[in-house]
C-alpha cells in the first residue's frame, strides 16, 4: 500500500479506513492504546494481529479485546522474544509499536528491564524490518517525559530533551533509534510524543502507573485522591480516540516519515480541576491537596502542555474531544465492568 501525501489525507475523515484490507501488527496490542488501536482498525476491514506477553503487573488486559475477538488476531509473545518477532514482522506491513513498560517508579526500581522492553525491543524490532520486511511502515509511541521539566510553554519539538527518569530515557532512545532507521536505513519510522492519554481500556489498577487510572480508580472507590502541591499544575489531556486517530494518519503518511511530533491539546487544564470533574462525572470521590513526598517531587515536571503545530500540518489531525466529554465516555465504559479494571 502506498503511502499518501498530507493533503490526501486532509480530505480523510476516518483515517482507520485506510487500512482496509492491510495487515497491521500492534504490539502492546491488549493494552490501553493498542487495544482501542484493535478496534478501529477491526472496524475498518484491516487484518489486525495483537502481540502482548500479559505479564502480570502490566497494562494487557484479555477483556480489552472483548467485542472484538474473532476479528482480530492475538499473540501472546514478549517483544523481547526475537525469533517470534521475526515471524510477525515479515508478515505485516504496518507496525505500530506501542509495547511497553509505563511506570515511571518501577523503571527507577528497576532500569534494566526497563531498557529491555522499552529501547532494546524496539532496536530490535527495527532491525528485524530492516533485513526482513524494509517496506514497512513503523509508528512509535512516544512520550512528552523525554522533555522533563518545561522551559516554555507550550512545549515544542526543538525544546531540550532532559527527562527525570530512567522511563524517559529508555523511550527516548527507543524514539532515536525510529529516528535513525528512517535516516540512515529508509524505513518508514515516525514517532507521536504522546502527552496524558486517556480513555476506556486502560488498567486501573497498580500505585505506580500514570496519574489518571490511578484517580479514576479511587473515585470509583469513593475514596480521596490526592494531589501533591497547589493542584494547580497544567496538563493537556488527550482522549484515546484522538490519539489513535493521530496514529492511524501517521502509519499512512509520506510526509511523517522520520519526523517526531507531539500530540497534545489545546485546552490544558489544572490537575485539582481535573480531578473534582472527574469525581463529579463518577459521582463519588474526592480530591485533597498534600505536600510533595520528597521521592517524587524529584521527578514531577510541573506545568506542561505542548505544541501539536506539527502533527496538525503534517497529518491534518486536530484533537476533537474535550475533558468533559471525554471523562464522560470514559466512565461509562467502566462503570458496568470495573471491576475487570481493577
Ligand atoms: N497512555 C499514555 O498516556 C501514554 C503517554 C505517553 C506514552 N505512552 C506510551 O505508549 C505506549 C502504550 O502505552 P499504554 O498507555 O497503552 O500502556 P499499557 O500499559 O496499557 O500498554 C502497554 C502494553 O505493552 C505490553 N507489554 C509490556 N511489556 C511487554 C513485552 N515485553 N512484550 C509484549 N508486550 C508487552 C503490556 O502488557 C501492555 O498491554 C507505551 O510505550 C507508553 O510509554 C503512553
Amino acid at each position: 500500500m502506498a503511502a499518501i501525501d498530507t493533503n490526501s489525507l486532509s480530505a480523510v475523515e476516518n483515517p482507520a479506513e485506510l487500512y482496509d484490507g492491510a495487515n497491521v501488527l500492534v504490539t502492546g496490542g491488549l493494552g490501553f492504546l493498542g487495544s482501542n488501536l484493535g478496534f478501529a482498525l477491526a472496524a475498518a476491514g484491516a487484518s489486525v494481529t495483537l502481540v502482548d506477553s500479559l505479564l502480570p503487573q502490566y497494562g494487557g488486559n484479555p477483556h480489552n479485546i472483548e467485542g472484538i475477538q474473532g476479528k482480530v488476531a492475538v499473540s501472546y509473545t514478549d517483544v523481547r522474544d526475537s525469533y517470534a518477532m521475526a515471524y510477525l514482522i515479515s508478515r505485516h506491513d504496518f507496525i505500530f509499536n506501542f509495547a511497553g513498560q509505563v511506570s515511571h517508579r518501577d523503571s527507577i526500581d528497576d532500569p534494566l528491564t526497563d531498557l529491555e522492553i522499552n529501547t532494546s525491543a524496539s532496536l530490535n524490532l527495527l532491525e528485524l524490518v530492516r533485513k526482513n520486511n524494509p517496506g514497512a511502515s513503523v509508528v512509535y509511541a512516544g512520550t512528552r517525559q523525554v522533555y522533563g521539566r518545561p522551559e516554555y510553554l507550550p512545549v515544542d519539538e526543538k525544546h531540550p530533551l532532559h527527562p527525570t527518569d530512567a522511563n524517559g530515557i529508555s523511550n527516548l532512545a527507543a524514539e532515536m533509534y525510529h529516528g535513525m532507521y528512517a535516516e540512515l536505513h529508509g524505513i518508514r519510522a515516525t514517532s507521536l510524543r504522546m502527552t496524558n492519554t486517556y480513555g476506556p481500556r486502560q488498567r486501573l489498577a497498580g500505585t505506580t502507573q500514570a496519574f489518571v487510572p490511578i484517580f479514576v480508580r479511587k473515585a470509583f472507590r469513593d475514596e480521596t485522591i490526592t494531589i501533591y502541591g497547589d493542584g494547580n499544575q497544567r496538563r493537556d489531556f488527550v482522549y484515546v480516540t484522538d490519539a489513535v486517530d493521530a496514529f492511524l494518519r501517521a502509519g499512512r503518511c509520506a510526509d511523517a516519515v522520520g519526523k517526531i511530533m507531539n500530540l497534545g491539546h489545546p485546552d490544558p487544564m489544572g490537575l485539582k480541576d481535573f480531578a473534582d470533574l472527574l469525581c463529579e462525572v463518577v459521582g463519588t470521590g474526592r480530591v485533597a491537596l498534600a505536600p510533595w513526598p520528597p521521592d517524587y517531587e524529584k521527578i514531577d515536571i510541573g506545568d506542561y502542555y505542548g505544541s501539536f503545530e506539527l502533527a496538525s500540518k503534517t497529518l491534518a489531525w486536530r484533537p476533537t474531544v474535550g475533558v468533559k466529554d471525554g471523562l464522560t465516555r470514559t466512565i461509562e465504559f467502566y462503570r458496568p465492568r470495573i471491576a475487570e479494571y481493577m
